[in-house]
């Protein structure tokens, strides 16, 4: 199966996945990284792993459906099956969560529904949740909302500095998206409605 990351920045999570599939953990190919910020550290990962990274400029495109096309074209032609953002900051439009439905993934570092959007972590240690965590999901047209394939909770330990709680967190996410692209790569994930079936 071949496999696209999205990223925008640091990339540990896109750093993970090619760990899992240099393992063979993953049964399928990580064939292209494809960044929104020339910047983003996740590329220089991708050299260390030997996946081409492909940078495609926003700012080229007068909207974010001309912007999301260029991308599903690119996608296209590497014959991507499923999509993986990894810390992409950008809302991905209807046109591009059509074009590879149930195909794309997300990870989100909340229990979602809680704390949807950018900077969660920060607004759950700060809200003084007792409880946080981890949420995988596939995209679909509303930010952060899609059907749930794993969560892992967390209880945040009293006096928990923020930044015990995001390595704690960011911990979690490497073992848990790698474990769901790896479930998908192997065809055993199922999406009914809002559900996601784990099959034997
Ligand atoms: C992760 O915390 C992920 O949950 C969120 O963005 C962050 C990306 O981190 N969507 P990294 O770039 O993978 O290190």
């Amino acid at each position: 199966m071949n496999i696209a990351v999205l990223a925008s920045g640091k990339g540990s999570n896109f750093e993970a996945l090619c760990r899992a599939a240099k393992k063979g953990d993953i049964k399928g190919k990580i064939k292209l990284l494809v960044t929104d910020v020339k910047t983003a550290y996740a590329r220089k990962r991708a050299k260390k792993y030997d996946v081409p990274s492909i940078f495609v400029d926003p700012k080229q495109f007068k909207d974010r459906r001309s912007f999301d096309k260029e991308i599903v074209k690119i996608l296209r032609k590497e014959k991507v099956e499923l999509v993986v953002l990894a810390g992409f900051m950008r809302i991905i439009t209807p046109y591009f969560v059509r074009a590879f439905k149930n195909r794309i993934m997300n990870i989100h570092p909340a229990l979602l529904p809680s704390f949807k959007g950018t900077d969660a972590i920060n607004r759950a240690h700060k809200y003084g949740v007792k409880v946080t965590g981890v949420t995988v999901h596939f995209v679909d047209d509303k930010v952060d909302h899609g059907p749930v394939v794993f969560q892992k909770a967390l209880e945040i330990r009293e006096n928990e500095s923020l930044e015990d709680l995001e390595e704690r967190i960011h911990r979690v996410e490497h073992s848990l998206y790698p474990k769901a692209v790896s479930l998908f790569s192997r065809g055993k994930l199922l999406v009914k409605g809002r559900k996601v079936f784990i099959r034997d």
